[in-house]
């Protein structure tokens, strides 16, 4: 019988990768769920779906990954975070399905030194941060099979990072960038495979994926990187303080908060790749 998957946040970037190599995988049947198809702050919806669909896997792709308008009380969004991810493990609890969703860097404070174990403690500094820790702490104490993906900076399904300087550098525009953020920048193409592959071995728990960068590269280098790959000038990007880019005000960054990912790199380690091989293929280089 066919592994049946129900995919929420389809429309996410993470989600339309996903859809994509979800339906060539053998023996699957995929439910894709759109937000206007189902809301996953709505408790009763999530409910009735789970429900109906009668899915082996929930794979969660839906966020509210604004770090800086999170920290606005006017961000209506940020709760689908916590309360969405709270609702979607209440139907997997009640119907016994296992769970995968996606967290983020942010859960830590970035203060150690070097890259973080999916076991250390938590420390969110800012309300993204704490959002995703909000979640995945209703994760995992409702469900016992679960899995959790946390991830870095992640391009390659169209506005993103690596898209912005491109469009800037080709406008002839300064770029300012940060050189006190470190990121292991991350293609979504392979956050999808990587996720896969865990669904696919029942993984369980906290996993850390993210193209190898070592413990960390500012961003400055990783624009550096693109303009390189894109034949662009980089001499036009401006190195400034990470709140003096687009985040634009005052508040808590975790300025080095880089993932270990070796506790999958164990299990697959065909599937991890420096960061500026992920991002040269990308690039078609
Ligand atoms: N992007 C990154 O750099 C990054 C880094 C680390 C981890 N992650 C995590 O990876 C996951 C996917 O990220 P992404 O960048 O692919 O996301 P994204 O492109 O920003 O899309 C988020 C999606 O979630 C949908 N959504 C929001 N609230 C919803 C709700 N209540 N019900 C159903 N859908 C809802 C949004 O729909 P609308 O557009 O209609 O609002 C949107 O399609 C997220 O959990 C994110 O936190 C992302």
């Amino acid at each position: 019988m066919a592994r049946k998957i129900m995919l929420t946040g389809a429309c996410s970037q993470l989600g339309r990768i996903m859809e994509a190599l979800l339906k060539v995988q053998p023996d699957t049947e995929v439910v894709v769920l759109r937000r206007e198809e189902l809301d996953i702050l709505d408790d009763v919806a999530v409910m009735a779906a789970v429900e109906k669909i009668k899915p082996a896997v929930i794979i969660n792709c839906a966020g509210f990954n604004d770090v800086a308008a999170a920290e606005s009380r006017l961000a209506t969004k940020l709760p689908v975070n916590a309360r969405g991810f709270c609702n979607l493990a209440k139907a997997a609890k009640e119907f016994r399905v296992y769970l995968c969703t996606f967290s983020s860097k942010f859960v830590f404070d970035g203060k150690k030194e070097q890259p973080y174990l999916e076991d250390d403690d938590l420390w969110p500094i800012n309300q993204y941060g704490s959002s995703k820790h909000g979640g995945e702490e209703m994760v995992s104490n409702l469900l016992e099979n679960y899995l959790i993906v946390r991830s870095d900076l992640l391009y390659g399904g169209g506005d993103d990072f690596v898209s912005r300087i491109q469009r800037e550098l080709k406008a002839g525009n300064q770029v300012k960038v940060s050189d006190d953020f470190f990121v292991a920048p991350t293609y979504l193409g392979d956050l999808a495979a990587a996720t896969v592959a865990l669904v696919y071995e029942w993984a369980v728990g906290v996993y850390h994926y993210t193209n190898d960068a070592g413990n960390g590269i500012n961003c400055y280098e990783f624009a550096q990187a693109v303009a390189e790959l894109s034949d662009l000038d980089s001499s036009l990007l401006q190195t400034v303080p990470v709140l003096e880019t687009e985040f634009g005000y005052p508040m808590a960054m975790p300025k080095r908060a880089i993932l270990s990912i070796e506790r999958f790199r164990e299990l697959f380690p065909s599937l991890v790749r420096p960061w500026r091989e992920a991002l040269a293929a990308y690039l078609g280089r």
